[in-house]
């Protein structure tokens, strides 16, 4: 059987593709509009009108509920912060100090609303409830209903799942009991009616159905697990056994599964890769998810190319710059520094600040003309973000750079930009509001 990937491969050493902007797992991705990493975790993906929303927990500032947020872009790559669909308030479910999880939204065919329920307790996650909320418009202010514990059970982590006749579901992890599926009301903001039981102990649930066949993928109850799925053709069941779908030991590459998208031809895997110790600094692992029958496969890449038509791709030859080097410019006070977990185990440190210390990397190659997406790799020892102006051939581009504790492997930023033919292409790093930036150690710039 011709895999997908082969196909790709082989029509890439064929005819050479216009570079295209790539998803990058595990990365800093900033957001235009706030120039932070995109705060939407534990959430969902929906689509209306060619433009996809992303909604998600706020973890800026702790576990405790500060905000849903919502995040619009047209290709899944460049994100733009819209605003906060919930806010936090003085007092109840959305007070201070308040758990509000895994927020994912639905659409109401019979009353034009969008629907989101989300997961509400206390501190101590002792009232095990769902919340409900509603809106006329998909990013916009929602109005919250009400929470309860859905048929009278307890209700963790939870997800939405919409069939294609319309009818709604809940997916809930029932701590008593395991995960459950409950058919919602024809207006989508209460449950009428149980319809499947899992003995079985899942939680982060995503449902995806194709031919006619219902996924149900889920994660184990630890933080670091290799996370499982089924299958029926029948939300009542029959369902398989629950299987992997990412290599054993891998832990499902390091990821806790969160929401699963059609696009175009393609199944992209949603999860989360939390850092309970910073949740702000939990990143994303979106992955190309293999659909065939009743399986599915789960590859990793360290970087892809999801086009919204046609079969992903993943990320091509690329060319590797030492910010290190001697042919760059360094400038008002930047400098090489030691850093044991970067290529040569140097960094280029002191970007930025009041004396605007300064990085030029000159002479960048690419044959790409059309927008790209370049990784810069980097250190930053705090426990919060860090920023630099990134300049591309004299185009101004905030990026934002998550914690990456010191002396390990760096971490990733992903910078998307329309790069000249040629090897005359200028990237400078600088001061951002004359914050310090991070240790800079390499880009990665696709050739092509
Ligand atoms: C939701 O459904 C339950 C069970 O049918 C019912 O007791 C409850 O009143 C309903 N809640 C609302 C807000 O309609
Ligand atoms: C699914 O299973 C339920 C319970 O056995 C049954 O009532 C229903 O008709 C089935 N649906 C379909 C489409 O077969
Ligand atoms: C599903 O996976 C099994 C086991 O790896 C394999 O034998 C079977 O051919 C696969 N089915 C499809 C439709 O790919
Ligand atoms: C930083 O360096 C540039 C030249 O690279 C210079 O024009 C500028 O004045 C310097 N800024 C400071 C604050 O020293
Ligand atoms: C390097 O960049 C400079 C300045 O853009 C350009 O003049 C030159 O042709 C480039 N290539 C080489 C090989 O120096
Ligand atoms: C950094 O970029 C922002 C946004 O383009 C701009 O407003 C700011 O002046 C730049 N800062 C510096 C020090 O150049």
């Amino acid at each position: 059987m011709i895999t997908t990937g082969f196909l790709i491969t082989a029509l890439g050493q064929a005819a050479a593709v216009a570079a295209s902007l790539q998803i990058v797992p595990g990365a800093t991705w900033t957001a235009a509009g706030i120039n932070q990493h995109v705060q939407a975790h534990g959430g969902g993906i929906i689509e209306v009108d060619s433009t996809y929303y992303w909604v998600g927990e706020n973890k800026l500032d702790g576990g405790a509920f500060q905000s849903v947020n919502c995040y619009s872009s047209k290709n899944l790559v460049e994100w733009t912060y819209v605003g906060e669909l919930l806010s936090r308030q003085s007092s109840g479910d959305l007070g201070p100090g308040r758990i509000v999880e895994r927020p994912k939204v639905i659409y109401n065919d019979a009353t034009s609303k969008y629907v989101l329920w989300m997961h509400i307790d206390s501190s101590n996650y002792g009232e095990a409830k769902t919340g409900v909320a509603t809106s006329s418009s998909v990013c916009g202010s929602y109005e919250y209903l009400d929470s309860f514990q859905p048929l009278g059970q307890q209700s963790r982590d939870m997800g939405l799942f919409k069939d294609d006749d319309g009818t709604g579901y809940l997916l809930s992890e029932d701590r008593a009991n395991g995960i459950r599926i409950d058919k919602l009301t024809d207006d989508y903001t209460n449950v009428t009616g149980p319809v499947h039981l899992f003995p079985t102990h899942i939680e982060a649930p995503a449902m995806y159905k194709q031919d006619g066949v219902y996924f149900l993928f889920g994660s184990q109850l630890t933080a670091n697990n290799d996370n499982k799925y089924v299958t029926a053709t029948n939300l009542s069941g029959p369902w398989t056994d629950w299987q992997d779908f990412a290599p054993a030991g891998t832990h499902t590459f390091e990821s806790q599964t969160n929401f699963v998208l059609r696009v175009g031809d393609n199944v992209v895997y949603m999860g989360d890769r939390w850092d309970a110790s910073n949740l702000m600094r939990s990143t994303y692992i979106w992955l190309p998810l293999t659909i065939e029958g009743t399986n599915a496969t789960l590859h990793n890449e360290a970087a892809w190319v999801l086009p919204l038509q046609g079969p992903w791709s993943s990320a091509g030859a690329a060319t590797t710059y030492e910010a290190a080097s001697s042919d760059n410019v360094l400038s008002n006070g930047s400098k090489v520094i030691p850093c044991s977990g970067c290529s040569e185990g140097k960094s280029v440190g002191w970007i930025g600040g009041s004396n605007d210390g300064m990085l030029e990397i000159n002479n960048v190659t690419s044959q790409a003309s059309t927008p790209t997406t370049i990784r810069v790799l980097y250190e930053n020892g705090d426990s919060s973000q860090r920023y630099a102006n990134v300049t591309v051939n004299g185009e101004v581009h905030v990026l934002a750079f998550l914690p990456s504790g010191s002396g390990n492997t760096p971490f990733t930023s992903t910078l998307h930009v329309a790069p000249e033919q040629g090897d005359s292409n200028t990237i400078s790093f600088s001061s951002y509001d004359d914050s310090w930036g991070p240790d800079l150690d390499q880009l990665i710039v696709p050739k092509e």
